[in-house]
């Protein structure tokens, strides 16, 4: 099945499109707000530099493509970046997903919102047949989000990733193509 050349998506308040150049101080500072990054993997700051490098590595990809697609996540009547949706697509029509809200962004129901419009695209023209998202066990609003969305905790991954001197947790969540309601149906490309 061809899939044509991604996008947009748009959803009641919000439209998730491609990063852009100018998004790149905005996506830096969230990302190093020590309440964000706090359960991610690139540490406890996110250079202008390599928000940039993100921004042009993603301007080759198309979602579908074995590897990460990052989706900005921006206010559908501003266009003001709000945070980002990672979907990384691998093996036969499996997903992962991971998603970044700014601060400021949170509390809104925004990125449920968002994270459904880029379920609603992988289950969809995608043909996605399962996604999965890893989460720190400590991180409760990632899994209230997650089930939420319908998500099943599949199991804890015990001592799997390496921090500092020790080991952290990680708990898995899924999702299948059947068990997903499309209730915020994707509307783009
Ligand atoms: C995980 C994360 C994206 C969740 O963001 P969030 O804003 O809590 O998620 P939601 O979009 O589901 O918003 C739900 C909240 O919005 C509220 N809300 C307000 N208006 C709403 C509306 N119109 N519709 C739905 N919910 C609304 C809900 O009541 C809920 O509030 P509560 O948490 O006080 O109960 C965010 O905490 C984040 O970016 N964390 C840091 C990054 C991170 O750890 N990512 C995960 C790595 S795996």
């Amino acid at each position: 099945m061809s899939v044509p050349a991604f996008e947009v998506l748009r959803t009641p308040r919000l439209v998730l499109r491609r990063l852009r150049e100018e998004d790149a101080p905005v996506l830096a500072a969230y990302r190093s707000d020590p309440d964000v990054a706090r359960f991610q993997g690139w540490g406890p700051t996110f250079s202008e530099d390599r928000a940039r490098a993100l921004v042009h590595a993603m301007r080759a990809r198309q979602p579908g493509e074995d590897g990460w697609f990052q989706f900005a996540v921006a206010h559908g009547g501003t266009d003001e970046l709000l945070g980002d949706v990672g979907l990384r697509t691998f093996e036969v029509r499996h997903a992962e997903i991971g998603f970044t809200l700014a601060r400021t962004a949170q509390g809104r129901g925004y990125a449920a919102e968002a994270v459904r419009a880029v379920l609603a695209y992988a289950f969809g023209p995608l043909g996605v047949h399962r996604v999965v998202a890893g989460v720190d066990p400590r991180n409760e609003r990632s899994s209230v989000l997650l089930s939420r969305l319908g998500f099943r905790h599949e199991g804890r991954f015990v001592e799997s990733w390496p921090e500092g001197d020790g080991w952290l947790d990680e708990d898995r969540h899924a999702l299948l193509a059947r068990e997903f309601s499309a209730r915020a149906t994707y509307d783009g490309a």
